[in-house]
């Protein structure tokens, strides 16, 4: 399987625009959809968004003329793509069902990735902020059913596992903390480009998402964990970005946005089993193949540099969702205790004590954490947390149900001072004593 977007004749520019019935297309069933439709509707949404706001930024930053001109052009189309793959969300479908979508995504998608990164760094980079996501995937079930009485089984379809990751408690780090090593594009292989992109978009959706939609909900819980959760979604916005190459021109920045656009829309089209949604993906492949063709030409025009030096020869790996659940598995019993510094990934018992990360912990935290707080009120409501546990129990000990630690608890809750003074929460967490409800 080999497919060169460069070779291939797109839809010409002024034949890109569609009428506002062709864009606002049917939302799918959310019971019928198949998980992974879902999620590859969610990717496509954040590329676009990254689309449409790379170009804007860009814009700002230009002064040719014909440059911006193109730049409008292109990106009223980038706008009208979101839209016609934004709009396959029903309306039906609950704020919280779509951010468990956006969760297996961050899961699933990162997974995918962290497999298929060629840079044992930027691997590293992903297995770290994967473990995060799939806490909240957790946490957010939890929610749901708390709120909504319902299972987030159906949602996942099984194909992802439900159970908690490094617990949120313990991801709010010093911000400069999130600053990773920057790649060199020219020595980078282009997939590490791909892969960077896509996952640094996909996470900057989650976080434009629940910086939004946060405060649609009347629960004091439900917004305290959005505005939670949002802040690690700026975590993780600030981690990919800092990966890829600052040096790059914005014209370079722009092909390799388009290609992506390629890549990824020619790789949901293998997998995509709705015709319909297939023929959307394909619809778009071919109006990227001319916005990449677009943006060659003026890098050409404007620098005087080949694109095709800096882009793969063909697309032979496609992205694909499948399921991941023994490789998170291992991921899981092995980085848990990983806590990020200087650009490194280190276990948080060699964190020196007066680490800034620990002063920012008890500032954050001082009064109660919302996401420790949905499973001691899911645990006092209903007398047991919501999992989904397919594989068997937690690979990590500590994290297991409450009656089956036997002691044991991450090497978080250890370092963050319990038992004097702390609590171990549900999930093992340490949190202050008495932290007070967060109504
Ligand atoms: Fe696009
Ligand atoms: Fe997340
Ligand atoms: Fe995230
Ligand atoms: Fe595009």
């Amino acid at each position: 399987m080999s497919f060169n977007p460069l070779r291939e004749r797109g839809i010409p520019l002024d034949k890109q625009t569609r009428n506002w019935a062709e864009l606002n297309v049917a939302p799918y069933d959310k019971h019928d959809v198949h998980p992974f439709s879902r999620c590859r509707g969610i990717v496509m949404n954040g590329i676009e968004t990254e689309a449409v706001m790379f170009s804007h930024q860009m814009s700002r930053n230009t002064l040719d003329p014909e440059v911006k001109k193109q730049l409008a052009n292109v990106r009223r189309v980038e706008a009208q793509q979101q839209k016609a793959v934004n709009w396959l969300i029903p309306g039906d479908e609950t704020t919280l069902e779509v951010t468990i979508g956006y969760e297996q995504v961050a899961v699933d998608l990162t997974a995918w990735v962290a497999q298929n990164e060629p840079d044992p760094y930027l691997r590293q980079v992903y297995e770290f902020g994967l473990l995060e996501d799939f806490d909240h995937l957790y946490r957010y079930a939890n929610l749901y059913s708390l709120l909504q009485g319902k299972e987030a089984d159906w949602i996942v379809g099984r194909l992802t596992e439900i159970m908690p990751g490094r617990p949120t408690i313990f991801e709010h780090r010093y911000p400069a903390d999130e600053i990773r090593r920057p790649m060199t594009s020219l020595a980078a292989d282009p997939q590490s480009v791909l892969n960077a992109l896509t996952v640094m978009s996909a996470e900057q959706q989650t976080m434009n998402y629940y910086m939004n939609i946060g405060n649609r909900f009347t629960e004091p819980l439900a917004r305290a964990t959005y505005l939670e959760i949002g802040q690690i979604e700026e975590q993780h916005v600030t981690q990919y970005e800092s990966i890829l190459d600052p040096t790059v021109s914005w014209l370079e920045n722009l092909v390799f946005h388009e290609y992506n656009e390629c890549w990824l829309y020619y790789s949901f089209m293998q997998t995509e089993p709705d015709r319909r949604v297939k023929a959307l993906y394909e619809l778009h492949l071919h109006m990227e193949i001319e916005h990449l063709r677009i943006a060659c030409e003026l890098m050409r025009q404007v620098e005087k540099r080949d694109p095709e030096a800096i882009l793969p020869k063909s697309i032979d790996r496609v992205m694909t969702f499948q399921e991941n659940k023994a490789w998170v598995r291992q991921i899981l019993a092995d980085q848990v205790d990983l806590i990020a510094k200087n650009a490194q990934f280190i276990n948080i018992v060699e964190l020196p004590p007066r680490d800034p990360y620990y002063a920012y912990q008890s500032q954050v935290n001082e009064n109660g954490c919302p996401t420790e707080q949905i499973i001691d009120d899911i645990i006092a409501t209903k007398g047991d947390e919501y999992r989904l546990e397919t594989e068997g129990e937690h690979p990590v000990p500590g994290l297991r149900r409450a009656e089956h630690r036997e002691g044991h608890s991450t090497e978080y809750s250890r370092c963050l001072g319990q038992p004097a003074g702390f609590a171990q929460t549900a999930t093992g967490a340490a949190m202050p004593q008495n932290p007070g409800r967060l109504t």
